[in-house]
């Protein structure tokens, strides 16, 4: 079957980042350089491998370096030419991949993953978009975004990135019950957000991936503050899961948590020992 193509991506970068503090006290968390890379950057790069044309950015207080890094710097860039650092000017100008576009949307206050989501429904309009976490850093090939479209268009469901955690850790993420459908892909019966290990129902959690159908900007809207008095992107989900229109797709790929300082640590080692750089 022909679904709508999947064209834009959100990329919710309006949190606080406290966990890195002082670090993200003036810069966003998504700056935050993964060797000489900022997680935006490899999250934008992913989007665009899988056929997104707009990005779209949510961002909130001192988010303007994300801006700053996704546009042309003519100074710099006639320095590193006149010093002939060709390598480095390549480097510079491939930051922006060819044939995208960049929408920053301000987020008034943070009032949660959901609420930030909400703030795209005017760009993003009637058609399926990728959501994207930027902290989530995944290394796969293809990479997650285009394993979930690929997902999507097969199913015409909204899809959700999901792997298998450890029980201690189901506090940290929503989880699913799912019933099989395929190899990969599960069609999603119960989710939950950040449940005790006691009351969770899997041990599948839904990690930064989703490709989500239009319907979710009014559950968004019509969504109540929930725990931690945020608005909830997995509570809104919940409410397309009892229409039984939602796929779990267990990806491939290795997963970087680097919104805490242990993954960010692995991810930073993990990518050094890829590119040579220590054994
Ligand atoms: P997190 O739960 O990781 O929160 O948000 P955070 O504030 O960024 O980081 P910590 O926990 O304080 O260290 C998940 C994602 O949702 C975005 C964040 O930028 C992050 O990508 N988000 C969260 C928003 O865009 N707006 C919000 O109101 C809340």
């Amino acid at each position: 079957m022909n679904h709508p193509k999947v064209r834009k991506a959100v990329f919710p970068v309006a949190g606080s980042g406290t966990r890195f503090l002082p670090a993200t006290k003036a810069m966003p968390k998504e700056m935050l350089p993964v060797l000489d890379k900022p997680l935006i950057q490899y999250a934008v790069e992913e989007a665009a491998a899988a056929g997104i044309e707009q990005m779209i950015f949510i961002t909130g207080r001192h988010k303007r370096a994300i801006e700053d890094h996704f546009d042309r710097n003519p100074e710099l860039e006639m320095l590193l030419q006149a010093q002939g650092k060709t390598k480095l000017l390549d480097a510079l100008r491939t930051a922006t991949p060819p044939g995208v576009n960049f929408v920053f949307i301000r987020q008034p206050e943070p009032l949660g993953l959901g609420h930030a989501v909400l703030c795209a429904q005017a760009v993003v309009g009637d058609e399926p978009f990728a959501v994207i976490l930027a902290d989530d850093l995944i290394d796969a090939q293809p990479g997650v975004t285009a394993q979930l479209v690929q997902s999507y268009e097969q199913h015409g469901a909204s899809v959700l990135g999901v792997e298998d955690i450890p029980l201690a850790d189901t506090g940290k993420y929503g989880i699913v019950a799912t019933q099989a459908l395929s190899a990969r892909d599960e069609r999603v019966t119960h989710i939950i957000e950040k449940p005790a290990p006691e009351e969770a129902p899997s041990t599948l959690a839904v990690v930064g991936r989703y490709v989500l159908r239009p319907e979710i900007f009014d559950e968004l809207a019509r969504t109540q503050r929930g725990r931690g008095g945020e608005i909830q992107l997995t509570d809104a989900i919940a409410r397309r899961v009892s229409q039984g229109e939602v796929v779990a797709h267990r990806f491939s790929g290795t997963r970087y948590d680097c919104g805490s300082k242990a993954g960010f640590l692995a991810a930073n080692i993990a990518f050094g020992r890829k590119q040579g750089l220590i054994d």
